[in-house]
């Protein structure tokens, strides 16, 4: 085998007649690897990979796709590089997926090789990578990191610790099926009711009214400030209005729909927490992805979790009801958002984690 990286170059879509194949080809990619989860359905389309490439506004991208010479249109591997531009200027995103019939063959090898050259060449000194794993593979022996553990049998996580990374933050994988059940629902929504007098709730879906986008832009920026970080350092994530107008600008372009649910504070017309569902708008996708959910500090110990997720959820259900399943992945020290999630039914589907490893 001689392998070829080819660079994926930003595209309008995917009928684009030089380089969409390599999106069709990403899309292949990834769904075989989400299978491997546990579920296809939860990979990105080839549409949402052109548009996530295409949107450079927070970090700088390089993607490559891996072909043998000998049959150069069949992608066999793909990997990404993102440098961040808002800050975290020291610091690199980087990922690597192998066609699960195309492993143990050096492939992997080669492209982490490729994403810490344009890492090193970008100047940067810190390379992070995600892996997420299936719940058949989530048993000990553990690897332990500042915040949690996981199972480094997956293949994803040797590979990593085989390569100088460390552990960095562990998440559980979780998964709800849908409707969720109604007498768990009812019980649950007493209690966020008798505790969350005082505030007021608002679904939005795909459009979030133009008084509402600034005050949401900085519950994002107030999220990524407040969610449990394990063993790294952020800088701050800047989020302006027309960041908030582009991610549901790209949305829509990708074939995405967005339901999202805020908590007003009555008293002083904040926004004070939200919570988002995000899932193909294709009748025959029966999977949605749980976003993120926040509660600003002085507004806790309302139930205003619990309340946002479960309006959030009842209007999903009415919005798209072939969906049968949510997933979702959350910090394993991030005990109060677990506790929601084990009182709504969710349960354990593998597990995630981010590893890092400093350039010399
Ligand atoms: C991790 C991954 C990229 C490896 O791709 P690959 O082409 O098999 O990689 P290579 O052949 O270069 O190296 C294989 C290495 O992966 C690890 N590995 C692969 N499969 C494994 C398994 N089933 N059990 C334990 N370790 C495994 C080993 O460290 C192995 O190295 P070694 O044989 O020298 O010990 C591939 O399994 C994959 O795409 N997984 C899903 C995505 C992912 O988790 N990516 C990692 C984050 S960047």
């Amino acid at each position: 085998m001689t392998i070829q990286l080819i660079p994926i170059p930003p595209v309008g879509r995917t009928s684009d007649s030089g380089h969409g194949w390599l999106y069709e080809a990403v899309a292949t990619i990834d769904r075989a690897i989400s299978a491997e989860l546990g579920s296809a359905d939860a990979a990105r389309s080839a549409q949402a990979s052109v548009v996530e490439r295409a949107n450079e506004t927070t970090e700088t991208k390089h993607w490559v796709l891996a072909v043998d010479d000998a049959d150069p249109r069949v992608g066999l591997a793909w990997a990404f590089v993102g440098l961040p531009v808002l800050g975290d200027l020291e610091k690199a995103y980087a990922g690597v997926s192998v066609l699960p019939a195309q492993r143990r063959q050096g492939l992997g090898t080669v492209l982490l090789e490729w994403c810490e050259t344009v890492v090193r060449d970008a100047g940067r000194r810190l390379v992070l990578v995600w892996s997420q794993y299936a719940g058949v593979e989530d048993h000990a022996p553990y690897v332990t990191g500042p915040t949690g553990a996981v199972a480094p049998a997956s293949a994803g996580v040797a590979f990593a610790l085989h390569r100088g990374f460390h552990l960095k933050q562990a998440e559980r994988r979780s998964c709800l099926e849908l409707p969720m059940d109604p007498g768990v629902f009812a019980r649950l929504d007493a209690d966020a009711q008798a505790h969350s007098g005082g505030y007021r709730f608002h679904t939005w879906d795909g459009v979030i009214p133009d008084e509402w986008l600034e005050p949401v832009g900085r519950l994002r920026q107030a999220f990524a400030q407040q969610a449990p970080a394990g063993g790294v350092e952020w800088d701050d994530d800047p989020w302006d209005r027309a960041r908030v107008e582009r991610m549901l600008d790209d949305y829509r372009q990708a074939g995405r729909c967005y339901l999202v649910t805020a908590a007003e504070c009555v008293a002083t017309g904040e926004l004070v927490g939200l919570t988002e569902y995000t899932w193909p708008d294709d009748p025959g996708c029966p999977v949605a992805w749980q976003w993120m959910t926040l509660v600003l500090p002085d507004h806790r110990g309302h139930r205003l979790g619990l309340a946002m997720k479960l309006a959030n959820t009842a209007g999903l259900t009415r919005r798209a009801p072939q969906l049968t399943l949510v997933l979702t992945e959350n910090a394993h020290e991030n005990a109060p958002m677990l506790a929601i999630n084990v009182a709504m039914g969710f349960r354990p589907a593998g597990g995630s984690a981010m590893l890092a490893k400093e350039l010399g």
